[in-house]
């Protein structure tokens, strides 16, 4: 495996790449998650890249980007383990100039729900991704489903500026008890993970009712507020079709229901797509 941590370094590697690259962006403090995209990637292409970057764009003013979880080490070991082609650590300036040209998140769909929450949040993501997809070559990019609207506006900008790559969406993968991997989980003390829990729970109370034949938005909500009582604050409960427009009845096969709440320091989210 090379690790490159200048542009350069990574195009030499990639010099000696031959047939297709599959691409598994990520901010470090790999767990079971990226692990499953990246053997996803692994099988769909003959080379796999991976990069490690925490951005600093997409965290705003006040989030946690000084202690967001760093294990360069261990997720050296673990890309070695699955025979990573090349490992991207860039610093932030190899990655950014002073005076950048920025692309930004559509103002409807980057502006609601996490964008509503964490405005700019998604046009540093953005800007990142778009980077680090020119930069890879990839022929198809791996992103997970837990990060719902991310993915959604990825796969936008994808078809907005013509780039070159498919976007692959990836399961979400949970723990034992159900709870949503995030490298932020590991904030959770033994208690506020039991109460963690009430995110996964109350979207299986949604899929309960939306399997009894109850497609009213209104209702399925209230009823997911009343599972989430035990987190410190519910952010939002939404249900969108898939281009997140907002919807008055649950449409089968076009229907994604968001959470997010907090539970002690982290800010958690989950979702379902049915
Ligand atoms: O989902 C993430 O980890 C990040 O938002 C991403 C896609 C790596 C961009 O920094």
């Amino acid at each position: 495996m090379v690790i490159a941590r200048t542009i350069d370094e990574l195009n030499e590697a990639k010099k000696v790449l031959r047939g297709t690259i599959g691409f598994v962006p990520t901010m470090g403090a790999l767990h079971h998650g990226h692990l499953s995209l990246m053997r996803q990637a692994k099988e769909e292409n003959e080379h796999l890249i991976v990069s490690i970057f925490v951005n600093p764009t997409q965290f705003l003013e006040g989030e946690d980007l000084e202690s967001y979880p760093r294990k360069d080490e261990a997720d050296i070991k673990i890309c070695e383990l699955l025979e990573v082609d090349i490992l991207f650590m860039p610093t932030i300036e190899q990655m950014y100039e002073a005076d950048e040209l920025c692309i930004g998140a559509p103002k409807v769909k980057g502006y609601i729900l996490e964008g509503e929450k964490r405005p700019g949040h998604f046009d540093g993501m953005l800007q990142v991704v778009m980077k680090l997809l020119n930069l890879s070559s990839a022929t198809k990019a791996y992103f997970g489903k837990k990060d719902a609207q991310q993915l959604v506006l990825i796969t936008q900008m994808v078809k907005n500026y013509f780039m070159d790559v498919e976007i692959i969406a990836c399961e979400i993968v949970r723990d034992d008890n159900g709870l949503a991997l995030s490298s932020r989980n590991i904030y959770l003390s033994q208690e506020q993970m039991q109460r963690a829990l009430l995110l996964s729970k109350s979207l299986k109370r949604a899929t309960k009712l939306v399997m009894a034949g109850e497609l009213n938005v209104k209702l399925i909500q209230q009823e997911m507020q009343t599972v989430l009582k035990g987190t410190d604050e519910v952010e939002y409960v939404a249900i969108v079709d898939r281009e997140f427009n907002t919807l008055k009845e649950v449409e089968i096969g076009n229907t994604i229901i968001l959470v997010a709440a907090w539970v002690g320091k982290p800010r958690l989210i989950d979702n379902l797509w049915i």
